[in-house]
């Protein structure tokens, strides 16, 4: 009974089983140095409020810097019966410095002390994660500028639709990522409030110095509402939704690339390293990692929605139900770490095969809207245009030939504003070429946008 730092008003110890469904140790534990750093800045604060002694606060970080070591070395033993993380440590900490350990949560509360943790934890793994969106873009943009007049072709509906280059198709992925990493980067900055000191949930009768906490802990300042501080998971909310996010650009992008790596379009080939074989095909080299990473999206929206679902009808203040806080996003930040850094390894070694994008771009009439274009600059009305074109693709169809393999006769058939020049010009190349302004696909406008990424990135390092 007594080892229960909580055990005073009960008569009876806890049911076995309750015991171990209650405990988040197997999942809070990782937070150990947070949970020090968050003790020893407490304890800091109450000496300088006259509220420990020095000499109290020095058996303190000593004592704290010792459990630090033997959780390190893996010495340390957590255990169910004392709950979470929080328990734990002060448990081994008065273990080994008496009273003084006991006084560490004099005006604190685990509710306080858990919604901190969390904040220091995900902060760094945030910053880890927008590194990894960083090296993910930088990888794109090395990819793209050497495929900056790559051709292929450009889809809607997963027909056919105009060529673009592959270059310009990898960037929109350095913008999704862009996107992902300033959402996580504008999340951070909401979550960095401290809350340390809002203790159970209306503060404490102690005279603390909340800016003191928080500025050393490397907060931006104290949270400002107590029953919020403890309440509050937004900030997992957000970062869930922002992994989710991400993790849809890595989905799409993954199912692409299991595309282009298929028999049927032959476009990419992906490193053996990063494909397995089939137990019973020996032919077979399938693209695990980009399925796998489309797979992992499931969970990790599955995780949004267990923390939006947990949190909709809980009344303020603390709840135990908000224990279940970490298990998601820990698990949808470990996923999303290895989706990005999988995707980081493997593309550098993905093998483009130019020749068949560009025959795959030079068939399928990607060229129509620009001979409806060069129409157009004959003065022929667009819809006009859109109409001569649609007879003539009909046209090559019953032929069997492409576009700008229209003679005379067969142009002047159709129209009498066709002609063989216009079709002529026709080419995947001109095509590519001719889109360019910002946000085009042409060559030119690749290798600009690739330069301004570059530009855009080292800056973001320093
Ligand atoms: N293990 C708990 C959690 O993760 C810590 C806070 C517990 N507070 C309480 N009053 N039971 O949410």
């Amino acid at each position: 009974m007594s080892e229960k730092p909580w055990g005073g008003r009960f008569e009876s110890p806890t049911d076995e089983f309750v015991e171990a469904f209650n405990a988040s140790t197997d999942v809070d534990a990782r937070m150990y140095a947070e949970d020090i750093a968050g003790s020893k800045a407490h304890a800091r604060m109450l000496c300088e409020q006259g509220i420990l002694t020095q000499e109290d606060l020095n058996s303190i970080l000593r004592g704290l810097d010792e459990v630090l070591g033997e959780i390190e070395s893996g010495e340390f033993k957590f255990t169910i019966a004392l709950e979470d993380v929080h328990m734990n440590i002060e448990s081994q900490l008065t273990k080994k410095i008496g009273d003084a350990g006991k006084r560490l949560h004099t005006a604190r509360s685990r509710n306080d002390q858990v919604a901190t943790d969390t904040r220091l934890y995900l902060r760094s793994r945030t910053d880890t994660m927008i590194h990894r969106i960083r090296r993910l873009q930088s990888v794109l943009l090395t990819l793209a500028g050497t495929h900056a007049d790559t051709i292929m072709p450009g889809f809607t509906h997963l027909q056919t639709a105009q060529p673009v280059t592959l270059g310009h198709h990898l960037l929109a992925y350095v913008e999704m990522f862009d996107r992902d990493a300033c959402r996580f980067a504008d999340a951070r900055t909401r979550m960095n409030q401290c809350p340390l000191g809002s203790a159970a949930l209306a503060g404490t009768t102690f005279n603390i110095d909340r800016f003191k906490t928080a500025e050393s802990l490397g907060f931006d300042g104290p949270t400002r509402n107590s029953l919020d501080s403890v309440s509050d998971r937004d900030f997992i909310m957000e970062l869930m939704a922002a992994a989710s996010i991400c993790a849809v650009h890595l989905s799409r992008f993954s199912e692409e690339l299991i595309q282009w790596m298929s028999a049927q379009f032959n476009f990419v080939d992906l490193p053996d390293a990063f494909c397995t074989g089939s137990s019973i095909m020996p032919q077979k080299k399938n693209p695990d990692m980009p399925e796998l990473v489309r797979g992992k999206s499931g969970r990790i929206i599955g995780g949004l929605v267990a923390i939006l679902t947990t949190m909709k009808g809980l009344p303020l203040a603390y709840n135990k139900d908000m224990q279940e806080d970490k298990t998601a996003i820990f698990d949808a930040f470990d996923n999303l770490e290895g989706c990005l850094r999988v995707f980081g390894d493997m593309l550098p070694g993905m093998s483009v095969n130019s020749e068949v994008m560009h025959t795959a771009a030079s068939s399928g009439f990607a060229t129509a809207t620009d001979l409806a274009d060069a129409l157009v600059r004959a003065g022929v009305p667009f819809r006009d245009a859109h109409e001569i074109v649609g007879k003539s693709v009909g046209h090559c169809i019953k032929a069997g030939i492409e576009l700008h393999e229209m003679d005379e006769s067969a142009c002047s058939n159709i129209d009498a504003r066709l002609s063989a020049d216009m079709v002529r010009l026709l080419s995947v190349e001109n095509c590519v070429a001719a889109r360019n302004h910002i946000g085009g696909t042409a060559p030119d406008q690749v290798r600009k946008q690739v330069a301004e990424w570059n530009t855009r990135l080292e800056s973001q390092h320093d």
